[in-house]
């Protein structure tokens, strides 16, 4: 407990909480539980009805909010802001009838120095968020994702599984990446975006060999509600026009629109990075 702050009244940190808890005079309420193995930072802040769980890593300055779970074994660097009702360190449980099969021990998360979550944001098991990714409220950041350095993922994004997302890019609201997406570095995902990674839509035996989500290259642009087919690859500073529907792979620093996407002109210099 040395060095933290639980600056919210009456939380409880005991070996023996639960019994302690359960000798509670009416009246009393259990507002938060850290586990003992957990490990919390000087100055760090916790909210009402917060759940910190076994051998959990959590740096200097981090501020959580009420009625947060961290799973075991989930680090929390440095200064980071975790916000209302998040989830972190979830593990994956596939349905009965799902073609994903249960990963055995999928590593807790770890979410970099400065991040920043708003509320209700589930992140998954086996996550690496690096320093100062910034996640809106309502996203989900599914098992094995990668998200680098100063990535914004907005309000309600879904990151499905193994998602890679390159330093600075940035997907907007509503944006929905499949599973095996890679996005480049400084691309931009407008809002509603729509990615697509099975063209047989579940029907063969083994679809999970042969998922394969669409690549979105270094500064690459895709417009609002636009729809990525499985596997395209939209190159370079590739411009995809709103709504337009993409079927095959780009060409680097060229405007693409419409339903199929076709070439129109290339992108002007001073939109280039
Ligand atoms: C590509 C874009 C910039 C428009 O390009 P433009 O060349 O300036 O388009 P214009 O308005 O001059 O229209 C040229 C023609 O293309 C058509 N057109 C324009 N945008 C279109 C699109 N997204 N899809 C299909 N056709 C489009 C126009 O109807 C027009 O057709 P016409 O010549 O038959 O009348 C715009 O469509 C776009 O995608 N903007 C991105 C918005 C966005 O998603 N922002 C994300 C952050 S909010």
């Amino acid at each position: 407990m040395e060095g933290v702050t639980i600056n919210r009244s009456d939380s409880y940190y005991d070996e023996n909480l639960m019994v302690k808890n359960r000798n509670r005079r009416v009246g009393d309420v259990l507002t938060n539980y850290i586990h003992p193995l957990a490990s919390l930072g000087a100055g760090c802040e916790i909210g009402f009805f917060s759940v910190v769980g076994k051998n959990v890593t959590i740096g200097s300055g981090v501020h959580i909010g009420n009625c947060v779970t961290i799973h075991p074994g989930s680090v929390i660097r440095e200064n980071c802001v975790i916000g209302d009702n998040c989830v972190i360190g979830k593990q994956p449980h596939p349905g009965a009838t799902s073609r994903r099969r249960n990963d055995d021990d999928l590593r807790p998360p770890v979410i970099g120095r400065g991040c920043v979550l708003g509320s209700g944001v589930v992140l998954y098991a086996g996550l690496t968020m690096d320093q100062e990714v910034m996640v809106g409220d309502l996203a989900s950041v599914r098992e094995r994702c990668a998200i680098r350095r100063r990535v914004i993922v907005g309000r309600g994004v879904a990151l499905e599984n193994d998602v890679v997302v390159g330093e600075n890019a940035k997907i907007q609201t509503g944006a929905y990446l499949t599973a095996h997406t890679v996005v480049g570095a400084g691309a931009f995902i407008a809002p509603m975006v729509i990615t697509t990674n099975d063209n047989r839509m579940g029907r063969d035996e083994d679809s999970s060999c042969r998922l394969s989500g669409p690549r979105i290259d270094k500064n690459a642009r895709v417009g609002a509600g636009a729809l990525l087919l499985p596997g395209v690859a939209i190159a370079p500073e590739t411009f995809v026009a709103a709504g337009s529907l993409v079927t095959g792979d780009t060409r680097p620093g060229a405007v693409f629109m419409g339903r199929p996407a076709r070439y129109v002109r290339p992108v002007p210099e001073v939109e280039k990075r």
